[in-house]
């Protein structure tokens, strides 16, 4: 009904559907595990600081953090298969970011024009990507580093087969003890196991500096552009007067 409008010059507002509930679940999902897993995450890197010492605290703490992370996996894929088989704007195809979009963007807004957007504004848009790219490069890396460094699935059973010694069953190899482990394989494997540990905290610093860009960009074109764009994460519907640049139709 509402995106008939878009093409009409109106100063009425007019409601727009734009975030579909599997968008707007997989938002506020995302956003308390992110929360979770960060909180475990800098207890685990300030543990020594935080007076938490002792092997089975560590493991705990590693294991706790890999089940928020298998939430947060599950999330996320949900999400990623959404963004290709759902609907409107909920698809990535309408988020596709484009550099001369984003020039013309500003262009309109240093000419003191204001134009509307149902979906993500042409900065927006470059946000999501960043951070869809970085959950994904986060997620894999987390279960890698799950899988070889306290044996967790989905690849705990190619990496306990891998360093099992010679006629031990690979199933009783435990996080942090090397009876039964083939010392020379675990060895081969610890540039990988460290590469994919350092991917894994380098991305999510970078991800907390674009959360924080994301939230300062929203309260902006919140505030100067485009209001009622945070409430839409909630209700789902944003109500825009006059033209829209962007439809689904
Ligand atoms: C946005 C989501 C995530 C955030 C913010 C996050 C944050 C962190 C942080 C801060 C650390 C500490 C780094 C260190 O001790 O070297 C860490 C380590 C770890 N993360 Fe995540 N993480 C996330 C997702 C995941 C996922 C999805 C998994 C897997 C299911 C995972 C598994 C791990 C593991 C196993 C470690 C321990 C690395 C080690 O010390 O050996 N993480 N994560």
């Amino acid at each position: 009904m509402s995106n008939k409008m878009n093409n009409k010059v109106a100063n009425e507002l007019v409601e727009h559907q734009v975030w579909d509930k599997p968008v707007r679940v997989f938002h506020w999902v995302n956003v308390v595990l992110i929360t979770a897993l960060m909180f475990v995450g800098l207890i685990m890197l300030f543990k020594s600081e935080l007076g938490i010492s002792g092997l089975a605290a560590k493991i705990k703490l590693k294991e706790l953090h890999t089940i928020i992370g298998y939430m947060f996996a599950v999330n996320l894929i949900i999400r990623l298969v959404w963004g290709v088989v759902g609907t409107g704007f909920a698809k990535f195809s309408t988020m596709r970011p484009k550099i001369s979009d984003v020039t013309a963007y500003r262009h309109r807004l240093s000419k003191g024009e204001n134009p509307q957007y149902i979906g993500h504004n042409p900065i927006g848009k470059f946000a999501v990507v960043a951070i869809m790219t970085l959950l994904v490069v986060i997620m894999t890396t987390g279960l890698m580093r799950a899988g070889t460094d306290i044996y967790y699935p989905p690849f705990a059973g190619v990496v306990t087969r891998y360093i099992a010694a010679d006629n031990v069953d690979p199933t009783t190899i435990k996080a942090y003890d090397d009876t039964g482990v083939n010392l020379d394989k675990k060895a081969s494997m610890k540039p990988y196991k460290s590469l994919a540990g350092d991917i894994h905290l380098y991305s999510v610093y970078l991800l907390m500096l674009l959360i924080l860009l994301h939230i300062i960009g929203v309260v902006l074109a919140e505030v100067r552009h485009q209001p009622g764009i945070i409430s839409a994460m909630f209700s789902g519907k944003k109500r825009i007067a006059g033209r829209c640049e962007d439809s689904t139709d």
